[in-house]
């Protein structure tokens, strides 16, 4: 688990993992990229080594992502998700992991990529709006569709609890792509993503 924050959606995927619900994924390590940030403690708490590798400390994209990728390597990991990971990964990067880097974004993509996607979704006046599970590509928010849930914008809506509510929807749909990443049923053809039927 990749992060940088808050952290709650770390939290959903911990959640799941305490009771059994994201096996066959298992959650080795939250590496943030912030000191102190409250997703480091939340995995902590859950019993999962937490790791900081603060990406002010290198000189370039390059370094900052070798030492990512040589934590993952020492630790055996098969697969990335990004809960709230606020750094562009590059083809560097991402190559060590072929369909195997999922991200959450809070719209109904491909609208609204980048930061501050239920502002602009306010802003631009849209009635429902929603979140992407996605995998990653070396754009900003490009990737594969996944897996998508809508939410309707109230009228009395902020971005505040607009985001909020999509959260909850995130906080649902984050552990079930992953824990279906996991099993290996998804299949990614071009940009086609489908769940391989079970048996
Ligand atoms: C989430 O809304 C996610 O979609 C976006 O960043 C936010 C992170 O929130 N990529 P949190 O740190 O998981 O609470």
């Amino acid at each position: 688990m990749l992060a940088s924050g808050r952290g709650s959606n770390l939290q959903a995927l911990l959640d799941a993992q305490a009771d059994g619900t994201l096996a066959p994924a298992e959650i080795v390590l939250a590496l943030c990229n912030r000191p102190g940030a409250p997703a480091l403690d939340r995995a902590r708490a859950a019993g999962v080594e937490a790791l900081c590798i603060d990406h002010q400390g290198f000189p370039d994209r390059r370094g900052f992502e070798d030492a990512m990728l040589a934590a993952l390597a020492e630790r055996g990991v098969e697969a990335v998700v990004l809960a709230g990971f606020m750094r562009i990964l590059s083809g560097h990067f991402l190559q060590n992991f072929p369909a195997r880097v999922i991200n959450t974004h809070p719209s109904l993509l491909p609208a609204f990529p980048g930061l501050d996607a239920p502002a602009q979704a306010l802003a631009h006046g849209v009635k429902v709006t929603g979140c992407t599970v996605h995998f990653v590509d070396a754009g900003v928010d490009t990737g594969p569709i996944i897996a998508q849930a809508s939410v309707p914008v109230l009228d009395d809506d902020d971005a505040g609890s607009l985001h909020r509510r999509i959260q909850a929807q995130e906080h649902a749909l984050l552990p079930e792509v992953t824990r279906t990443l996991a099993t290996g049923a998804l299949l990614c053809e071009g940009r086609r993503v489908r769940r391989r039927p079970p048996g």
